[in-house]
């Protein structure tokens, strides 16, 4: 059994994995699961920070007290995040503890009573407050929307540990190394993308400014509520953060298209053939039927081109590009320059819709849209070829 893992000789994590849910929220694709970190410092106080999604209440409990026994007790819960995900086993953690504090700020409280109805015992924090364990002394910082009003994160200024709640997490399940030097990083840096473009993305101001508020510390491990813990390697996984929430993003192209029967497609197969014989070497290609739209805005956050194409479906967007284009709208994607292509069948409805999308999220377009009768005929491939060329050109002048 996988059961607690110390990180230093009083903190364990206490988390665990699911790999049985197929969608996070009921929306993301799992296909490697998740983790729900949970942390326990066993001090002259004990406290436990964040709990974990309800499915595995029963052995959450028991790695909890293989750890500190039937007689001791829990004093205190903080509660960085109230999401269910982290909130959803404090009904058996008071249950089990009646005397427990739970510590959080009053928008946490609002949460545990609309939540759980657990009206009790709450031991409010603001800004800077300090929590005293005995060797260990936890110090909370506010950071609203990372990534719901009341998230906060707690400072650990013996061993300089931060407990950032959701910042830092990531998809996948931690199958034995839970430490970023014990597991595949480049699986893990892909899956904390899409973790942060779908779940946090929308956010990248309040990330700003919550990075700009923990600068001054000094932090040697991160210890996220999902994925795994950041034990070296900080500036690089903050600097990821800081770049990503900025919206900046690196020389590459995704091109998304919807296509009922293959014409659509097939003038993305001469987009990105163009972009390769004009130097560029990261192409995303993606048909939005086959593809999850999570793993689509996953490389859409790393690459600065972003070309669309859709076919006119009963006068409108083919329906899974009209759900990518909204997923954009609502996340407030910046900084990419757009390219948009289609074909217009017998009354159009692809590409006019996906130009209304362009002025509404505010988004250079590279060249006028390509849009092809039915199938792409001479000057249409043409039209592909200079889109990419210009979209190169472009990325290039950017570089
Ligand atoms: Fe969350
Ligand atoms: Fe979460």
């Amino acid at each position: 059994m996988f059961n607690s893992v110390s990180i230093t000789d009083q903190i364990y994590w206490v988390g665990i994995n699911d790999r049985r849910t197929a969608l996070f929220e009921n929306l993301w694709p799992l296909d490697h699961g998740v983790a729900y970190n949970s942390y326990l410092i066993v001090d002259e106080k004990i406290a436990l920070v964040d709990t974990v999604d309800a499915g595995q209440t029963s052995e959450y409990l028991g790695k909890i007290k293989k750890i500190i026994g039937s007689d001791r007790k829990i004093d205190y819960l903080i509660v960085n995040h109230m999401e269910p995900d982290h909130s959803g086993t404090m009904q058996a953690i008071v249950e089990l503890y009646p005397d427990i504090k739970i510590v959080g700020n009053p928008k946490t409280f609002d949460m545990i009573q609309n939540f759980y109805g657990i009206t009790e015992n709450h031991y409010s924090v603001k800004e800077g407050d300090i929590l005293d364990l005995g060797q260990h002394k936890l110090k909370f910082y506010m950071t609203p929307m990372v990534h719901w009003p009341e998230t906060m994160m707690a400072y650990e200024e013996t061993n300089h540990i931060l407990f950032s709640g959701d910042a830092f997490g990531s998809f996948g399940a931690l199958d034995g190394g839970i430490f970023n030097d014990e597991v595949d990083m480049h699986f893990f840096e892909e899956e904390m993308r899409r973790y942060y473009s779908n779940i946090v993305g929308k956010y990248g101001a309040t990330v700003q400014a919550a990075l700009k508020k923990l600068s001054s510390l000094e932090i040697r491990t991160i210890c996220s509520t999902h994925g795994p813990i950041w034990r070296n390697d900080i500036a690089t996984i903050v600097s990821l953060y800081d770049q990503w929430s900025k919206y900046e993003a690196e020389e590459g192209v995704v091109i998304v298209y919807g296509t009922m029967y293959g014409n659509t497609g097939k003038m993305a197969e001469t987009i990105g053939r163009t972009l390769s014989e004009e130097g560029i070497k990261n192409i995303k290609i993606y048909d939005a039927s086959k593809t999850h739209a999570s793993f689509i805005l996953r490389d859409i956050w790393k690459y600065k081109g972003l070309i669309i194409g859709s076919c006119a479906y009963n006068t409108a967007m083919f329906p899974p590009v009209q759900n990518l284009t909204d997923k954009l709208i609502h996340v407030g994607l910046k900084n990419r320059i757009l390219g948009i292509f289609g074909t217009y069948s017998w009354n159009g409805g692809g590409v006019s819709n996906l130009m209304k999308f362009a002025e509404q999220i505010k988004l250079p377009v590279v060249t006028e849209p390509v849009e092809a009768k039915c199938a792409a005929c001479g000057n249409d491939i043409d039209g592909c070829m200079e889109m990419a060329k210009q979209m190169a050109k472009k990325l290039r002048e950017q570089a």
